[in-house]
């Protein structure tokens, strides 16, 4: 069965680049009319201009899809706004967001600034925060909306010099988990995706023999998964290379150590409350299922 976006609407924040260009592609060859975001400045964050975002609009344009460039930043309510207001304006609505926008600023914790700190939440945590806030009563009201979040392997299992984007990657999955539960009912699906692939993001990051087989197009059949009408809700799914698996948090059942537990109890039943090796059908149950038809 084919997966059509034909009658959607989508915006995709980031997507003069790497991943998001390819999801804005992919979903405009699948017929959904697209709002190509991307601010255009460097990996830093620095800079910008809609050019990024316009060329890709062209090259959607060219194989007859339907586009239109926004040039507005995600960490700026206004610029989030903005996006919302132009789905709306030229195409009517929004049934998808792709929060995909992204900076890095990596350094170890102990050289990290304040200001590094909070460029990367604003961009990662913020911007998804204030695109979703604009879509929401939108989706909530025609029933429909499918949100996907960008998270990452770095927040999801921590990465060296990343304690930045660690925490606004994590932050996200947080923001999903609830989101998923208030938009159940009102046919509102948000789900994550930890990608790996070769952008210039990643290009400093990843050595050669890895980056090896990582195009991010290989990415994006997850992602759209994702955002379709066969979604499930509050699921992050895991891609690289053309490998999807999914990632979840899990919990184990707890000790009861009586009324009056002591320090010394919790150190003495160590082993068996820190042991995970039974959770696997728990697990099961953590990931969401596809609602029935
Ligand atoms: P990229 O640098 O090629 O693309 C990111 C895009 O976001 C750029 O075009 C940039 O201009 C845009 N952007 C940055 N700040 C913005 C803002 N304030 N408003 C609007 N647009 C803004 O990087 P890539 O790899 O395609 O990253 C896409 C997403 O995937 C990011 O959220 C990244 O953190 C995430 N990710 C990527 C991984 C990888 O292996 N490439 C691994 C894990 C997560």
């Amino acid at each position: 069965m084919t997966i059509s976006f034909e009658g959607k609407v989508a915006i995709v924040t980031g997507a003069g680049n790497g991943l998001g260009r390819q999801h804005a592609l992919e979903l405009a060859r699948r017929g959904a009319k697209v709002v190509v975001n991307d601010l255009g400045g460097a990996v830093d964050g620095s800079g910008g201009s809609s050019k990024a975002a316009e060329a890709v609009v062209a090259e959607i344009r060219a194989f007859g899809g339907t586009a239109i460039a926004n040039g507005g930043s995600v960490s700026d309510k206004a610029g989030a706004k903005s996006m919302v207001d132009d789905a709306v304006k030229h195409f009517g609505t929004v049934h998808i967001l792709i929060n995909n926008a992204g900076i890095l600023r990596d350094k170890s914790f102990s050289n990290m600034t304040f200001d590094d700190f909070e460029a990367v939440i604003n961009v990662h945590l913020l911007g998804a925060v204030y695109v979703t806030k604009y879509c929401w009563e939108i989706m909530k009201e025609q029933k429909y909306g499918r949100i996907l979040m960008t998270t990452s392997g770095s927040g999801l299992f921590g990465n060296f010099g990343q304690t930045n984007y660690s925490a606004a990657k994590l932050g996200m999955v947080g923001f999903m988990n609830t989101l998923r539960l208030e938009g159940a009912k009102h046919n509102v699906y948000t789900n994550s995706l930890a990608p790996a692939a070769l952008t210039r993001m990643t290009e400093n990051l990843l050595p050669g023999e890895v980056a090896q087989g990582l195009a991010p197009e290989l990415v994006t059949p997850g992602a759209l998964f994702m955002v379709s009408d066969q979604a499930p809700n509050g699921v992050i799914i895991q891609a690289q290379g053309g490998s999807f698996g999914v990632a979840a948090i899990l919990q184990n059942d707890k000790v009861s150590l009586g009324d009056h537990p002591t320090v010394e109890d919790v150190a003495a039943n160590w082993e068996r409350i820190s042991d995970l090796s039974k959770v696997g059908t728990r697990t099961e149950k953590l990931v969401s299922q596809p609602p029935k038809k």
